[in-house]
Protein backbone atom coordinates (compact mmCIF):
# COMPACT_ATOMS: atom_id res chain seq x y z
CA UNK A 1 0.00 0.00 0.00
CA UNK A 2 1.18 3.87 -0.73
CA UNK A 3 1.51 5.56 1.96
CA UNK A 4 -0.27 8.84 1.91
CA UNK A 5 -0.95 11.80 3.64
CA UNK A 6 -2.83 15.30 3.61
CA UNK A 7 -1.34 18.27 5.30
CA UNK A 8 -4.67 20.80 5.45
CA UNK A 9 -4.30 24.36 6.48
CA UNK A 10 -4.64 27.81 5.72
CA UNK A 11 -0.85 28.51 4.93
CA UNK A 12 -1.30 32.52 5.20
CA UNK A 13 1.15 31.91 4.78
CA UNK A 14 3.34 28.86 5.11
CA UNK A 15 6.39 29.41 7.93
CA UNK A 16 9.08 27.41 8.56
CA UNK A 17 7.51 25.47 10.48
CA UNK A 18 4.81 24.23 8.10
CA UNK A 19 7.55 23.29 5.63
CA UNK A 20 9.64 21.58 9.07
CA UNK A 21 6.64 19.23 9.59
CA UNK A 22 6.25 18.16 5.79
CA UNK A 23 9.88 17.36 5.78
CA UNK A 24 9.33 15.08 8.88
CA UNK A 25 5.87 13.90 7.03
CA UNK A 26 8.25 12.58 3.95
CA UNK A 27 10.05 9.90 6.03
CA UNK A 28 6.75 8.47 6.92
CA UNK A 29 5.06 8.99 3.35
CA UNK A 30 5.80 8.23 -0.07
CA UNK A 31 3.21 11.48 -0.68
CA UNK A 32 2.17 14.43 1.43
CA UNK A 33 -0.37 16.14 -0.13
CA UNK A 34 -0.77 20.02 1.15
CA UNK A 35 -4.16 20.99 1.02
CA UNK A 36 -5.09 25.05 1.46
CA UNK A 37 -8.08 25.41 2.48
CA UNK A 38 -9.75 27.97 -0.07
CA UNK A 39 -12.60 29.52 2.02
CA UNK A 40 -11.36 30.29 6.00
CA UNK A 41 -13.59 32.17 8.04
CA UNK A 42 -11.73 34.99 7.95
CA UNK A 43 -10.09 37.21 5.51
CA UNK A 44 -6.69 35.89 3.91
CA UNK A 45 -3.88 38.54 3.23
CA UNK A 46 -2.94 35.81 0.57
CA UNK A 47 -5.87 34.69 -2.02
CA UNK A 48 -5.71 31.23 -2.22
CA UNK A 49 -3.97 30.85 -6.11
CA UNK A 50 -1.09 33.07 -4.10
CA UNK A 51 -0.96 30.54 -2.05
CA UNK A 52 -0.92 27.57 -4.17
CA UNK A 53 1.66 29.33 -6.74
CA UNK A 54 4.46 30.01 -3.59
CA UNK A 55 4.06 26.54 -2.05
CA UNK A 56 4.53 24.92 -5.30
CA UNK A 57 7.08 27.12 -5.91
CA UNK A 58 8.68 25.52 -2.83
CA UNK A 59 8.09 22.00 -3.38
CA UNK A 60 8.70 22.89 -7.49
CA UNK A 61 11.74 19.78 -7.65
CA UNK A 62 9.90 17.21 -5.20
CA UNK A 63 8.01 14.86 -6.72
CA UNK A 64 7.03 13.52 -2.65
CA UNK A 65 4.75 16.60 -1.75
CA UNK A 66 1.89 18.07 -4.17
CA UNK A 67 -0.36 20.92 -3.56
CA UNK A 68 -4.01 21.60 -3.85
CA UNK A 69 -6.48 23.68 -3.02
CA UNK A 70 -9.40 22.86 -1.23
CA UNK A 71 -13.28 23.32 -0.72
CA UNK A 72 -15.71 22.09 2.06
CA UNK A 73 -14.81 18.75 4.11
CA UNK A 74 -11.20 17.84 4.57
CA UNK A 75 -12.15 14.35 4.97
CA UNK A 76 -13.76 14.63 1.47
CA UNK A 77 -10.47 16.04 0.10
CA UNK A 78 -8.20 13.34 1.92
CA UNK A 79 -10.88 10.54 0.14
CA UNK A 80 -10.32 12.68 -3.25
CA UNK A 81 -6.18 12.24 -3.26
CA UNK A 82 -6.21 9.12 -1.46
CA UNK A 83 -4.79 9.80 2.09
CA UNK A 84 -5.26 7.35 4.83
CA UNK A 85 -3.74 10.07 7.25
CA UNK A 86 -4.31 13.77 8.10
CA UNK A 87 -1.02 14.97 9.33
CA UNK A 88 -1.55 18.03 11.98
CA UNK A 89 1.56 20.49 13.41
CA UNK A 90 1.61 20.89 17.32
CA UNK A 91 3.31 23.39 18.57
CA UNK A 92 2.10 23.33 22.31
CA UNK A 93 -0.04 22.16 24.44
CA UNK A 94 -2.76 24.71 23.48
CA UNK A 95 -2.89 23.87 20.46
CA UNK A 96 -4.05 20.10 21.19
CA UNK A 97 -7.68 20.88 22.76
CA UNK A 98 -8.99 22.11 19.36
CA UNK A 99 -6.87 19.68 17.45
CA UNK A 100 -8.17 17.15 19.60
CA UNK A 101 -11.90 18.13 18.81
CA UNK A 102 -11.13 18.29 14.76
CA UNK A 103 -9.42 14.78 15.02
CA UNK A 104 -12.44 13.16 16.73
CA UNK A 105 -15.38 14.85 13.84
CA UNK A 106 -12.56 13.88 11.81
CA UNK A 107 -12.62 9.93 12.53
CA UNK A 108 -16.49 10.29 13.19
CA UNK A 109 -16.79 11.22 9.36
CA UNK A 110 -14.20 9.08 8.01
CA UNK A 111 -13.17 5.88 10.73
CA UNK A 112 -10.83 4.77 8.20
CA UNK A 113 -8.54 7.85 8.26
CA UNK A 114 -6.05 8.66 10.95
CA UNK A 115 -4.88 11.82 12.04
CA UNK A 116 -1.26 11.77 13.01
CA UNK A 117 0.27 14.49 15.18
CA UNK A 118 3.54 15.54 14.69
CA UNK A 119 5.91 18.05 16.37
CA UNK A 120 7.93 20.87 14.44
CA UNK A 121 11.58 21.22 15.44
CA UNK A 122 11.63 23.45 18.63
CA UNK A 123 13.21 26.28 17.05
CA UNK A 124 9.72 26.85 15.51
CA UNK A 125 7.46 26.06 17.84
CA UNK A 126 6.61 30.07 18.51
CA UNK A 127 6.44 30.56 14.91
CA UNK A 128 2.66 31.09 13.38
CA UNK A 129 1.22 32.58 10.30
CA UNK A 130 -0.62 35.35 12.27
CA UNK A 131 2.21 36.20 14.03
CA UNK A 132 4.53 36.77 10.50
CA UNK A 133 1.82 39.25 9.51
CA UNK A 134 1.61 40.74 12.79
CA UNK A 135 5.49 41.39 12.72
CA UNK A 136 6.04 42.69 9.55
CA UNK A 137 3.13 44.58 9.49
CA UNK A 138 4.88 46.36 11.61
CA UNK A 139 8.12 46.51 10.43
CA UNK A 140 9.86 43.88 12.44
CA UNK A 141 11.92 41.11 10.62
CA UNK A 142 11.20 37.73 9.46
CA UNK A 143 14.35 36.36 8.36
CA UNK A 144 14.34 33.15 9.14
CA UNK A 145 10.73 32.62 9.43
CA UNK A 146 9.71 31.49 6.58
CA UNK A 147 11.08 30.26 3.15
CA UNK A 148 12.40 32.45 0.65
CA UNK A 149 9.68 32.38 -1.74
CA UNK A 150 7.01 33.33 1.16
CA UNK A 151 9.81 36.46 2.34
CA UNK A 152 9.86 38.04 -0.75
CA UNK A 153 5.67 37.85 -1.55
CA UNK A 154 5.24 38.98 1.85
CA UNK A 155 7.63 42.33 1.20
CA UNK A 156 5.59 42.68 -1.81
CA UNK A 157 2.36 42.32 -0.41
CA UNK A 158 3.39 45.01 2.62
CA UNK A 159 5.39 47.59 0.03
CA UNK A 160 1.96 47.19 -1.76
CA UNK A 161 -0.28 48.26 1.23
O1 LIG B 1 -4.17 26.01 9.52
P1 LIG B 1 -5.55 25.95 10.09
O2 LIG B 1 -6.31 27.20 9.73
O3 LIG B 1 -5.54 25.68 11.56
O4 LIG B 1 -6.29 24.69 9.38
C1 LIG B 1 -7.60 24.35 9.72
C2 LIG B 1 -8.16 23.29 8.76
C3 LIG B 1 -8.04 23.74 7.32
C4 LIG B 1 -7.41 22.00 8.94
C5 LIG B 1 -9.65 23.07 9.14
O5 LIG B 1 -10.30 24.31 9.23
C6 LIG B 1 -10.41 22.19 8.16
O6 LIG B 1 -10.15 21.02 8.05
N1 LIG B 1 -11.35 22.80 7.42
C7 LIG B 1 -12.12 22.11 6.40
C8 LIG B 1 -13.58 21.94 6.81
C9 LIG B 1 -13.76 20.70 7.64
O7 LIG B 1 -13.49 19.60 7.24
N2 LIG B 1 -14.28 20.93 8.87
C10 LIG B 1 -14.47 19.88 9.82
C11 LIG B 1 -13.16 19.50 10.47
S1 LIG B 1 -13.45 18.80 12.01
Amino acid sequence: MDRVAVYPGSFDPMTNGHTDIIERSKVLFAEVHVGILRNPQKEPLFTAEERLEMIREIYTDDPAVQVQTFDGLLVDFAEEVGAHAIIRGLRAPTDFEYELQMALMNRRLRDHIETLFMVPHEEFTFVSSSLIKEVLEFGGSIEGLVPPEVESRLEAKMRGR
